[in-house]
């Protein structure tokens, strides 16, 4: 038994062992290469999808979930439902300000701070459109609304996320 154990071991790190000698012993290196690159990319892929750091990246990325739903949802309970989604995470939306305007001056800030809300607030709309439209069966607007919604999204970006997190 405790041979068995002295043995595997051994043979994990390709070192010689009366069990494990031969051809496969050439070959452990390289797999233990490739088991740390492939935890690397791992850690790395990780860190690239990291949670969002604020309230309002929170709120945006549940809004972006329900959103990329609702592009292929054709059930109306279904759609309406994410609808109501989006709504309520833009809801807390308007609670938060964007990180770039803590770089704003002050004399600029309250007329900043009051477009973010009126898009924000615009974009609700466009979702309760989208609700709308969902339970009247209405596909066609519901496609037409989520390219309005897109653009929306577009013009937010611009204004409002930091440039390089576009
Ligand atoms: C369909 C419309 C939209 C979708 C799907 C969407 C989605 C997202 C996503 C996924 C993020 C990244 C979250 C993270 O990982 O941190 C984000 C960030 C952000 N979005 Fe949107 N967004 C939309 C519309 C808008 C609009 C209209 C505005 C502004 C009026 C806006 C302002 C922002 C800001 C400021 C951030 C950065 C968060 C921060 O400052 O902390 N977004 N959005």
């Amino acid at each position: 038994m405790r041979q068995e154990g002295t043995a595997a071991t051994a043979s994990i790190f390709g070192w010689a062992s009366p069990v494990g000698r031969g051809k496969s012993r050439g070959m452990k290196i390289p797999a233990l290469c490739c088991a740390f690159l492939a935890a690397v990319l791992t850690a790395q892929t990780a860190r690239a999808e990291k949670e969002p750091d604020t309230e309002l990246g929170k709120q945006m990325e549940a809004m972006g979930k329900a959103f990329k739903e609702i592009r292929k949802e054709t059930d109306p309970v279904k759609g309406a439902a994410l609808a109501r989604d989006a709504e309520n995470a833009l809801v807390k939306c308007l609670a938060e300000t964007p990180k770039v305007l803590e770089k704003t001056p002050a004399a600029e800030k309250p007329k900043a701070v009051a477009n973010y809300r009126t898009m924000i607030g615009e974009l609700f709309v466009t979702f309760s459109k989208i609700e709308e439209a969902y339970l009247a069966n209405d596909l066609e607007k519901v496609k037409t609304l989520a390219e309005t919604a897109k653009g929306e999204k577009k013009d937010g970006h611009e204004k409002y996320t930091e440039k390089d997190k576009k």
